[in-house]
């Protein structure tokens, strides 16, 4: 297995790409089940997620091309042709799924254009139990027949989807991608309520609306979708990644650097930028690019909270623990969407940091310096926070199970070193 060795204590200095983003890109590539015409997506990453949805969908029958080949300049990402034409299953099986969860997104999309689909449950994952009730019970609020059966979701509407109201009691960010996808061709109005907000769900409606949707309130918790009976085909290029962004932010913030991040957008990450001000860190914005440098001196203790978008990103909570670790003074982490996403903590502790949990908060108390060490953790934004607390470190820091990196952040040795950070992947014999 490949491990990431790096030397800790240089600012980072220069300038990053962000690429597309995974979380938007992944549903983007379900959506293209939805109709017969080939759906063309622009900036999708160069991912091992990428490539996991590609194989499944491959395995229904989504012919997956590429369509630019020879153009997709370095950093501006892959333009591929998903054509769903000719499905040859409506089954999601469990070796794909147990790879990677948003496996569950083609629910949505196969019954609602073929009436049945079967997907294997996920599972739980290393940051939490993650059910999936809530795609569940909004499938059949449309008027699916859903069975729990071997394993297996059963989704059965063998007369079609009909529009309803659908209340989610609490916010899920793949449960509205799911419901979106279906009600854009259930017969008449759906509502959802108390949906996410995230910017890869407009993404995802903007998408739809080009493929010839009819939603009203995008960005805002009340979706009003009204269902037609076809989609056609469209091209659409992916949003910038967020949460790549922000990981990057983060560095930059940590090291006492100054980085500019290209195709980055602000509105994206504003709690993030909130945080900063209060712990000083400044932020700039650019026609294309936002701008990170650290005042001098150290960083200043900030309380941070997970919530749903706009709030402060769960996928950004392990990286500020990495940056807050070293800050002046105390802050409070508390994590409200995932039950169990402070496996960072252990790793981080034996790099010097100074963090106790207390049950959802993470109390962490700045300390000069971490100090390298080998490390690992178990999921992908835990790794990363390891790979910030590396580059701040003293000495060297080994980060194994990179495959968890590879999920999700592309090129990251490179993007890194060009802005001088001493970091090289090791690569396993085998
Ligand atoms: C998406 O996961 C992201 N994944 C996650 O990013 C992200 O952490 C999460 O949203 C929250 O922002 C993708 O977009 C592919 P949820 P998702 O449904 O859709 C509970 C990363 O690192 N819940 O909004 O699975 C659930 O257990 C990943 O890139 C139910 O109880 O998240 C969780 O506690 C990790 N029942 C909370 O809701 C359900 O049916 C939010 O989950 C669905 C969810």
């Amino acid at each position: 297995m490949d491990r990431i060795l790096i030397r800790g204590g240089t600012p980072l200095t220069g300038t990053i790409p962000i690429g597309g983003a995974k979380n938007a890109a992944l549903p983007l590539m379900a959506a293209s089940l939805l109709t017969a015409e080939p759906l063309v997506l622009a900036n999708l990453p160069d991912l091992a997620d990428i490539r996991t949805m590609a194989n499944l969908l491959g395995q229904h029958g989504v012919t997956i091309t590429n369509a630019e080949a020879g153009e997709a300049r370095h950093g501006s990402g892959q333009v591929l042709e998903l054509s769903a034409r000719h499905i040859t299953s409506t089954t999601a099986p469990y070796d794909l799924v147990r790879k990677m969860r948003a496996s569950v997104l083609v629910l949505g999309p196969l019954v609602a254009r073929f009436g049945r689909c079967r997907v294997s449950l996920p599972g739980g994952c290393a940051i939490g139990t993650r059910p999936v009730d809530l795609h569940l019970k909004g499938l059949e609020r449309l008027g699916a027949e859903v069975e729990l059966s071997e394993g297996y979701i059963e989704a059965r509407a063998p007369k079609g989807l009909r529009g309803a109201e659908i209340v989610f009691p609490s916010v899920s960010v793949g449960a509205t991608e799911n419901l979106l996808m279906a009600a854009s061709l259930a017969e008449g109005e759906t509502v959802l309520i108390n949906a996410a907000r995230e910017p890869e769900i407009t993404d995802l409606a903007q998408c739809l609306v080009a493929m010839g949707a009819d939603i009203d309130g995008i960005g805002s918790d009340r979706l009003v979708i009204r269902g037609a009976s076809s989609l056609h085909g469209a091209r659409h290029t992916v949003i910038p990644d967020r949460i790549e962004t922000g990981t990057y932010m983060m560095a930059a913030a940590a090291t006492g650097g100054d980085v500019r991040l290209v195709g980055a957008k602000l509105d994206h990450v504003e709690a993030l930028v909130r945080v900063f001000e209060t712990a000083g860190v400044c932020v700039s914005e650019t026609a294309d690019a936002i701008t990170v440098r650290r005042r001098n001196g150290r960083l200043t203790g900030t309380d941070v909270m997970t919530e749903p978008f706009p709030g402060f990103a769960t996928d950004l909570q392990a990286q500020i623990m990495a940056l807050m670790a070293t800050a002046e003074g105390a802050s409070m982490i508390t994590e409200t969407i995932f039950e169990n996403r402070f496996m960072h903590v252990p790793e981080l502790v034996r790099m010097g940091a100074n963090i106790n949990v207390h049950g959802a908060s993470a109390l962490v108390r700045g300390v000069p310096r971490l100090t390298g060490a080998p490390v690992m953790a178990t999921d992908l934004r835990a790794s990363v926070s390891l790979v910030i607390a590396g580059l701040v470190a003293g000495g060297e820091t080994i980060v194994n199970r990179v495959y968890h990196l590879d999920r999700g952040y592309e090129r990251l040795e490179e993007k890194l070193s060009a802005c001088g950070a001493r970091i090289e992947r090791l690569r396993s014999a085998a």
